[in-house]
């Protein structure tokens, strides 16, 4: 277990051009169309990553959709306002650009919790489906990942694809990763952590975390990080013979 989740974090750009380019050579986008991908998934189950794969691979514009409910509450907790005061965050998304985050503030632990909170409030989320669902309709497509992607944003994408992990996998994986960042990294805490946060997404009243009923499930648990890109690739593949 531990060498599969040094894997992810030691691994993260390594090693799967090789397995891309023939697909990209075979002309992978496709001939003009739009293909929009939607990827969801729990807290640390590598769905970022994949994400960021698949749009590079692709050339499609990327979207974590996480930084929306990460910078609306990392506004809130700036002005000093309570995180459940769902007038005062449904400001806040409205106000956000798509492309203005400081992912070095927004990607703790701290904010990752916050925006859970943030995210629950249904009046928050419906304030930033417009951008999200226009960012989803850019000429060539693009790539979203987030909690309701297949569910709600892009219930009509191309390709939806669930990525999954056990809590204890996606702990350590967590863990080693701030170790190599010269943090402290409090395995116990974090599963902790981890464990509210899906709780908290997937029995919120509001587009809960769920896969979509044709989404694809991809379980990272006992995969590396390339492994589970080059899963996730033959997905998209398989998805865009069939269209
Ligand atoms: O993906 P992330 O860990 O950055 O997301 C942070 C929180 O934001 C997550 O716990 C729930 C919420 N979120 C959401 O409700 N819907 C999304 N599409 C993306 C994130």
């Amino acid at each position: 277990m531990a060498r599969a989740a040094a894997d992810w974090v030691t691994r993260l750009d390594s090693g799967v051009a090789a397995l891309y380019e023939p697909l990209l050579r075979a002309g992978a986008r496709g001939s003009g169309s739009r293909m929009i991908i939607a990827i969801d998934g729990p807290a640390a189950s590598g769905k970022g990553t994949i994400a960021r794969r698949i749009a590079a691979r692709y050339r499609l514009p990327h979207l974590d959709t996480g930084l929306l409910y990460r910078a609306t509450a990392a506004a809130l907790i700036a002005e000093g306002r309570d995180l459940h005061d769902e007038a005062g965050a449904v400001a806040v998304a409205r106000g956000l650009g798509l492309t203005d985050f400081n992912e070095a503030t927004l990607r703790t632990r701290q904010m990752g919790e916050a925006a859970s909170v943030v995210a629950a409030m249904p009046r928050v989320r419906a304030a930033l489906i417009e951008a999200q669902r226009a960012f989803a309709a850019r000429p060539g497509g693009a790539v979203l990942d987030g909690r309701d992607i297949g569910t709600v944003i892009c219930s009509d994408a191309d390709v939806k694809i669930f990525v999954t992990a056990s809590p204890a996998a996606r702990a350590q994986r967590r863990a080693l990763e701030l170790i190599q960042r010269g943090e402290r990294a409090d395995y116990n805490a974090i599963l902790a952590d981890i464990t509210r946060r899906d709780s908290r997404d997937s029995n919120r009243a509001v587009a809960p975390l769920r896969p979509a009923d044709d989404a694809v499930m991809l379980d990272t648990t006992q995969l590396g990080i390339d492994a589970a890109s080059a899963e996730a690739l033959r997905i998209v593949e398989a998805a865009r013979i069939r269209v």
